[in-house]
């Protein structure tokens, strides 16, 4: 197979990245080793900032982001027995969507199927060769257990936190990583939002987010030990631990119907790109999921790439393809920081001192007390400039 760009992994990076090419007459081929329905219903994040809700309905990946997403103009802080609100529209004029990403999934495989996209699903890279030429390669197992090898102008790692485009681009898997002593408890029940924004609670047995995800279902999570087994809790246990997580506030209650363990990860890779082979989202850079950065950072990603691909490929100019790991490398270290803030201001530190919790909570009531503050968080929560 002979293509200009191959994308391996379609997840919202490899999706959108193909989608944006295609608008500019950039033909792609996407693989990906899972299936379609998998894809379409794996429950990940669910904020969108707003530059990336603009992006998705503005080049007409998704309608739906603005019909059925639920647009949030701010978010309550909860700490030392009371709840404080961020005002998004007030400080930064700017708001987030609650639409989960694997409802952005549907609709941009859906978006890339009408317009004739060569998506491959079942199909597992197992290496990419020849970085270093203008013609790298894939090499792929189809779910036979046949070869295909795609030829293109430029190969795209868009294949996730366990990518195998990685190797051939930083050769040892080399990157800047930290782990952190916990995790995030997480479920699906069938009840109406506690609440009409998020609530980001730190208490003194630890965090708690209350999330939502339609008028019936809301998304919450706790902070745990990383070792938590999903089932180790009855569903009475687990709403004790989240009543005791966010004191003051009312829970509503309801079947618990999903329930996962999240890892807390930062890593970004010391290379992004090695000749015509770029790695973008995951593959690149994990965040933990406070402040919900991960998937909007990929959408930066190949929002920048795009416009370094139509350069390169149809007008023959690199500049901006040599410069996308330096364009990329400022937002993803804003976002690494950004989520790590967030992480560190808000959990339990396993070990903490009663030093180390009353100065959280100080640094907490600087952020809210202070207008510059609430600004601060409320500009990297909606999301920096694209451009
Ligand atoms: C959700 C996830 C996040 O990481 C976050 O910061 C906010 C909301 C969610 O899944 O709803």
């Amino acid at each position: 197979v002979r293509t200009r760009v191959a994308v391996i992994g379609a997840g919202p990076a490899g999706l959108l990245l193909s989608h944006l090419l295609g608008l500019h007459g950039i033909e792609s081929v996407v693989l990906d080793s899972r299936s379609r329905e998998e894809i379409e219903t794996t429950v990940r994040a669910g904020v969108l900032e707003q530059g990336t809700v603009e992006i998705l309905s503005e080049t007409g990946a998704s309608d739906r982001v603005l019909t059925t997403g639920q647009k949030h103009e701010g978010m309550e802080l909860r700490f030392d027995g009371e709840g404080h609100r961020i005002d998004f529209a007030a400080t930064v004029g700017r708001a987030v969507w609650l639409y989960p990403q694997h409802e952005v999934l549907k609709d941009l495989v859906a978006a890339r199927l009408a317009a004739g996209q060569d998506l491959r699903f079942g199909v597992t890279a197992e290496r990419v060769e020849d970085a270093g030429t203008n013609r790298p390669r894939v090499v792929a197992k189809d779910a036979e257990g046949n070869t295909v090898e795609i030829e293109a102008d430029v190969v795209i790692g868009a294949d996730g936190s366990r990518s195998v485009t990685r190797e051939a681009v930083t050769g040892t898997y080399g990157g800047y990583f930290r782990e952190y002593p916990f995790a995030w408890f997480g479920i699906l029940c069938e009840a109406p939002p506690s609440a009409e924004e998020l609530i980001y609670s730190n208490s003194p047995n630890g965090f708690a987010l209350i999330s939502q995800r339609s008028p019936g279902v809301q998304r919450m999570y706790f902070q745990c030990d990383p070792a938590t087994d999903p089932g180790a809790y009855g569903e009475e246990q687990l709403w004790e631990i989240l009543r005791s997580r966010v004191p003051g506030t009312t829970l509503n209650e309801g079947r618990v119907f999903q329930r996962d363990v999240l890892r807390f990860r930062s890593f970004v890779a010391h290379e992004t790109r090695r000749g015509r082979v770029v790695l973008v989202g995951d593959a690149a850079h994990t965040v933990p999921p406070t402040g919900a950065k991960g998937m909007n950072l990929a959408v930066a990603d190949v929002v920048v790439l795009t416009e370094a691909l139509r350069a390169l490929l149809l007008d023959g100019d690199g500049s901006l393809f040599d410069a996308f790991p330096e364009t990329a490398r400022k937002r993803i270290w804003k976002a690494q920081h950004f989520s790590w803030w967030m992480t560190s201001m808000l959990h339990l530190q396993p070990g903490a001192s009663d030093f180390d919790r009353m100065r959280q909570i100080g640094e907490l009531r600087s952020v809210v007390e202070s207008e510059a503050g609430r600004a601060y968080l409320a500009e990297g929560y909606t999301g920096w400039p694209l451009g």
